[in-house]
């Protein structure tokens, strides 16, 4: 039977970046991965730029059922640490709002780059290729059967990522496993996801779909409340765009978001001074506050005195408005799912693993690490920082075990 020191399941992002570090250092690994293409998630992400980290990554930026677990990792390898890297390679990059940072050509650049670090570590790299059961053997260790036969690792990496987009290789393999092994996982949910409503409610949005515009967007009370200011995006099914795919993470079944159409500016304030100011008609001015197929369906909605002009109107009809517009409540019927989901929150549970390696405290030379794990990165570059610094932290254990 082959052997290996560490065998990694799951070639993404974090299995490739772990098996590249461990290999170079000396340990022999196997790498496997079931999907046809390699690191197909790396290939489609940021629109095909690949938002590779973000220059203001924290544990601030993460949520799991263990806020300070990531925190290790993260620390010990930065997106400096990664930038380094990329300039080893000559990868050109350049940074977008909010610290986002994406390749200026196409994320092949970092898959290139993870691929050539595998081949300069030795990796022997089995794709496709399916792994049917894995079993801890007596004399120390893991057997792991395979399209390709039965191999042995010392150690098993498991860097499966989440349920996120089955059509390109998705699966809960790391999920069963980990159960498997004793486990726990975090209830896992689609994260990063657009919010759908019930099509009956929603009808008289449609004429919306299309339409971005800055927001705010809360949801939660307490330790487990979100709130982001970004563009929102009105959809045929419901809401999308930066800020409701952020507040999705943080969205449970049944809750209510409250929506701030007009964020950055006191509306009433400024209405009561259009009163004073203005002898055009109300639906004119709004359509100048707002987008003005927004400001068009609102009225629609609340008709009152829309097209009487500003000196007619109430103060208090102008402070129900935009109360409507800046305190807008309204209840997701749910999300598009994994299927269009970016991410998978939720995952294994990280109380039963080494914040500073990664291994399982529960099965010695078990390790996981990625997105598999109870830690999820807002949108923004900060889902693959994990990615990397958590594969950092395990490569690292790996060799120090080796040698
Ligand atoms: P990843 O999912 O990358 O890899 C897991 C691997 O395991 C896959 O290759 C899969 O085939 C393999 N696998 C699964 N089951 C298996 C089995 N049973 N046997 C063998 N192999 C198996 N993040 C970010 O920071 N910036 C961004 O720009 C984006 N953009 C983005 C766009 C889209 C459309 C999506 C879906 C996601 C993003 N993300 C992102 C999130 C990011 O892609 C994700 O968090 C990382 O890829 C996670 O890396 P992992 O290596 O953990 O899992």
């Amino acid at each position: 039977m082959l052997s290996y020191d560490a065998v990694v399941i799951g070639a993404g992002a974090a299995g490739l970046f772990c098996a590249g570090l461990a290999g170079q250092s000396g340990v022999r690994v196997l790498l496997i991965d079931h999907a046809d293409k390699v690191a197909e998630k790396i290939r489609i992400s940021g629109g095909g730029r690949c938002n590779f980290t973000n220059r203001g990554t924290t544990s601030a930026q993460f949520l799991s059922a263990n806020p300070q677990f990531c925190r290790s990792a993260l620390a010990r390898y930065t997106p400096q640490d990664f930038l380094s890297l990329m300039q080893r390679y000559s990868i050109a990059w350049h940074e977008k709002h909010k610290g986002q940072l994406f390749c200026d050509r196409s994320a092949e650049d970092i898959i290139q780059m993870l691929l050539s670090e595998c081949a300069q570590g030795g990796v022997e790299h089995w794709q496709p290729c399916k792994v049917h059961a894995v079993r801890t053997v007596g004399a120390g260790g893991f057997e792991i059967d395979t399209d390709r036969g039965c191999v042995h690792g010392a150690r098993l990496i498991l860097a499966t990522g989440g349920l996120s987009i089955p059509q390109i290789g998705a699966t809960d393999f790391g999920f069963v496993l980990a159960r498997q092994f004793g486990h726990r996982i975090q209830p896992t949910y689609p994260a990063l996801v657009p919010l759908t409503f019930d099509a009956a409610l929603w009808e008289p949005w449609l004429p919306l779909a299309g339409v971005s515009l800055s927001a705010r967007v809360r949801t939660g009370k307490g330790k487990t409340a979100g709130e982001f200011v970004d563009d929102l995006l009105f959809t045929h099914r419901g809401l999308s765009g930066p800020a409701v795919l952020q507040i999705s993470s943080y969205w449970q079944p049944g809750q209510t978001l409250d929506v701030n159409l007009s964020p950055h500016n006191d509306l009433g304030a400024e209405l009561l001074e259009l009163k004073g100011s203005s002898k055009r008609k109300l639906s004119n001015e709004l359509a100048v506050m707002l987008p003005s197929r927004l400001a068009h369906a609102w009225l629609g909605m609340h008709p009152d005195g829309a097209e009487k002009t500003m000196p007619e109107q109430r103060d208090k009809d102008l402070m129900r408005l935009a109360a409507s517009l800046q305190q807008w409540q309204l209840t997701p019927q749910g999300t598009l799912g994994y299927r269009k989901a970016e991410v998978t929150a939720g995952g294994v549970d990280t109380r039963e693993l080494s914040s500073q390696t990664m291994e399982s405290q529960r099965v010695a030379g078990l390790y996981f690490i990625g997105e598999v794990v109870d830690v999820t990165g807002w949108l923004g570059g900060y889902n693959f920082q994990w990615a990397w610094a958590s594969a950092a932290a395990c490569a690292k254990a790996l060799v120090s075990r080796h040698t």
